[in-house]
């Protein structure tokens, strides 16, 4: 489990996202120091972004298509975000923890989209969840925060939304489609969403919505200007298999090297030359009885 939150211990928390937001005195919304979110799936790789000072960890529905070979985020269950997270959740000490809700969990009525959400919570150690959608959303986040549930808003290019959007496109490139993402944001933070997500969308215009909300903005694809980023974890390490987005700054190649590593063993031991003897186990007894010394005698 996290490390309890309590001030001081280095944990970070709900409100201390909300105060990475800070404003100019002319207005101007202003971050003092970035958000930094990255996604994660698994325990080791959760042990290794705590370890490494990220400050959200993302158990997000994208799981689906990184790591289960989905070719969308739309198959993704409760169930199988759950069993991620818990993983998540056993390596995550410092980090904030949100968990996607995956689509069909938030959408039949409110009171199963609660009750959906408070199992990410209760069974999957999520300390927020994350909701795709925007002004449609307003009347479920308000639901989840009266029932003690931070949420964070997610707007612009939403996966699970790929199928109404005719693909992943870049999001609000018209006057009008600007506008009503605008009204999206604005929408999420009335309903009490402590974040919310930007994805692919023009710079200026994820620049005028982090100036004009009084919550932190995460940028994927949406800029430089918002208060903090976003990437997934494959993508960051190079570990994603087919399309990468042209957003996605890649930072290692891990691909290649556990590919040369896989290759380098398959060698080894095709050539005898793995396991040596440093690499196996002796016993007493197999050297008495059956030493070659006395095998010839
Ligand atoms: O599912 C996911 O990983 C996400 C991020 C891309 C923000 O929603």
């Amino acid at each position: 489990m996290s490390a309890a939150p309590r001030s001081g211990n280095g944990k970070v928390t709900v409100p201390e996202i909300l105060s990475r937001k800070s404003f100019s005195p002319a207005g101007a919304a202003q971050s003092l120091k970035k958000i930094t979110c990255l996604t994660a799936y698994d325990f080791p790789t959760a042990c290794i972004l705590d370890e490494a000072g990220v400050d959200v960890l993302l158990v997000g529905d994208s799981l689906g298509m990184v790591v289960l070979g989905y070719e969308s985020t739309l198959p993704v269950t409760l169930d199988e975000m759950i069993h991620h997270l818990r993983a998540v959740r056993r390596g995550a000490h410092r980090a904030l923890l949100v968990a996607d809700m995956p689509y069909g969990s938030f959408h039949v009525s409110l009171d199963e989209s609660v009750r959906n959400a408070m199992r990410l919570v209760k069974e999957g150690g999520a300390e927020a969840v994350k909701v795709e959608g925007g002004e449609r959303r307003i009347e479920l986040i308000a639901r989840l925060i009266e029932s003690e549930i931070p949420v964070v808003g997610h707007i612009g290019l939403t996966p699970q939304s790929v199928n109404a959007l005719g693909g992943f496109h870049v999001q609000g490139k018209t006057s009008e489609a600007a506008r009503q993402l605008e009204r999206d944001a604005r929408a999420v933070e009335a309903a009490g969403a402590f974040a919310v997500v930007l994805e692919s969308m023009p710079r200026e215009l994820a620049a005028r919505i982090t100036e004009k909300l009084r919550i932190p903005t995460i940028g994927i694809g949406a800029g430089p200007d918002c208060d903090g980023q976003v990437l997934v974890f494959h993508d960051l390490v190079g570990l994603t298999i087919g399309h990468k987005p042209r957003f996605a700054r890649q930072y290692a190649d891990l691909a290649s090297q556990i590919s040369r590593a896989a290759s380098q063993f398959c060698d080894d031991v095709r050539a005898g030359g793995f396991p040596s003897d440093a690499e196996s186990f002796h016993s007493s007894f197999e050297a008495r009885e059956h030493s070659p010394v006395r095998q010839r005698s």
